[in-house]
């Protein structure tokens, strides 16, 4: 059976095996579609991406991040001001976390990475919300997802400070949700220390806007690696917030959320403009695994949408004062240019992603490398709270079995 879907045709397999004795072999799911979906749409030869009908550039430009979190969640963005404050504060509002979970975090070793401590510290808050594994209504859904978006911040800020040694600084209801985020990091308590670990402690407006511009890109992205991980670890019945877990650690893999930090780590290894040219020989090279860190997607076989906005965030901050690492900046500006004209990116569609210079901005911002990849969780979280509520409120749904293709004695 053929159904169209918005960006074409899919053949409905799903009574295959039963009807033929037949398996569909995918390995990667390059031609698989795992559900029916409304939450984001890509149009990969295009370069183009949507929120709930939305195209990015124009969620980017007019509305808030927590506006496309009430959009991803509720289908509906704030209809005016009145609206999109209460949903903010609402989050602002549930940004505390139980006392006795700082204890936890302080028992991990200092120098485990964010990434580990954070899927911990989300699977454990299962156990401060045991009432979310059995959702029964629209309002459960939403609690459940807006404590998680609004805590998520406050503990991957727990990570970092526990990380430094610095003192644990609490959520500031007054600041917006965004600009408590960035308060967190930098912030001291008592507020009289001006200068911090990273230089200023001063939050600039510009900063801010930067910060929500960048969750906002990253808020869904369709069934990627970890929205899978989260609808599969749900279509099992457990509770939600074991499944965002899960999810957080697919995030972090390298070939997925993870290379945000990496392609920091690459441009730093690269460490002069002058080294680009044996980099790229490098990707070339059958008998070499290097890859281009923030290069190549799936589904995208033309620019990112969501880099050619950074590019525009990292543009735009520049003009206004607030000063990137030049010499970053100017090795992942040749690496695009070189890559870009070179036979093999060309032959392969490999274009920057949204992880080439997220990275740049978060420096810029004064965000540890070691943090980048818990920014794009904090960002993410409203997407996977969709993608989970999508999977449990359709009644047909059921649990993700896949088969496999015997090959062994
Ligand atoms: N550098 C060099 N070559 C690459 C790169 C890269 N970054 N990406 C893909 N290729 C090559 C592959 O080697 C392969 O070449 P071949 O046909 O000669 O064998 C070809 O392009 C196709 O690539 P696949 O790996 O088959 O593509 P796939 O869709 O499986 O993987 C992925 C996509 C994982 C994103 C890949 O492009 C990659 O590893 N990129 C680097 C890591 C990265 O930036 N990940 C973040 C993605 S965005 C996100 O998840 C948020």
């Amino acid at each position: 059976m053929l159904f169209l879907a918005r960006g074409g045709q899919a053949i409905d397999f799903s009574k295959l095996y039963e009807r033929t004795g037949l398996l569909s072999y995918d390995p990667g799911y390059a031609s698989t579609a795992g559900c029916k979906s409304t939450i984001s749409y890509i149009d990969g030869q295009k370069g183009e991406l949507y929120y709930k009908g939305y195209p990015l550039e124009e969620l980017v430009a007019k509305y808030k991040y927590s506006d496309v979190c009430k959009l991803l969640l509720t289908d509906a963005l704030p209809q005016n001001a009145d609206e999109s404050l209460a949903f903010e504060l609402e989050l602002r509002h549930r940004s505390f976390i139980h006392e006795t979970l700082h204890n936890m975090f302080a028992a991990f070793p200092t120098h485990a990475h964010p990434m580990a401590k954070l899927s911990s510290g989300v699977s454990i808050l299962s156990t401060f919300y045991s009432d979310h594994g059995k959702m029964k209504n629209e309002e459960d859904y939403q609690t459940m997802a807006r404590r998680i978006i609004a805590k998520m911040p406050t503990l991957a800020a727990i990570c970092y400070r526990n990380e430094i040694g610095a003192p644990i600084i609490y959520p500031d209801v007054t600041r917006s949700y965004i600009e408590n985020i960035l308060f967190m990091l930098r912030g001291y308590p008592h507020g009289r220390l001006k200068q911090g670990l990273h230089g200023t402690i001063e939050i600039n407006p510009l900063e801010v806007e930067a910060f929500d511009k960048i969750l906002t890109l990253h808020a869904d992205h369709e069934q990627n690696a970890s929205a899978t991980t989260v609808r599969n670890v749900a279509s099992t019945g457990v509770h939600p917030y074991a499944a965002i877990s899960a999810g957080i650690s697919a995030l972090w893999g390298h070939l997925h959320g993870g290379a945000n930090e990496k392609v920091l780590l690459q441009m730093e290894e690269i460490g002069d403009v002058k080294n680009v040219d044996k980099y790229i020989a490098r990707v070339k090279d059958k008998n070499d695994s290097f890859k281009l860190m923030g290069f190549g997607h799936r589904v995208y076989k033309s620019y990112d949408p969501r880099a050619r906005i950074l590019k525009q965030i990292k543009d735009n901050l520049q003009t206004k004062g607030i000063k990137m690492n030049p010499r970053l900046d100017e090795i992942a500006a040749k690496v695009e240019e070189v890559a870009l004209k070179d036979e093999y990116f060309i032959a392969r569609n490999l274009y920057p992603n949204v992880d080439f210079y997220s990275g740049t901005i978060l420096t810029a911002l004064k965000i540890p490398t070691r943090f980048f990849t818990p920014v794009f969780v904090i960002g993410r979280t409203v997407g996977w709270c969709a993608q989970l509520l999508e999977h449990v409120k359709n009644t047909q749904a059921r649990i993700t079995r896949p088969r496999q293709v015997y090959v062994g004695k």
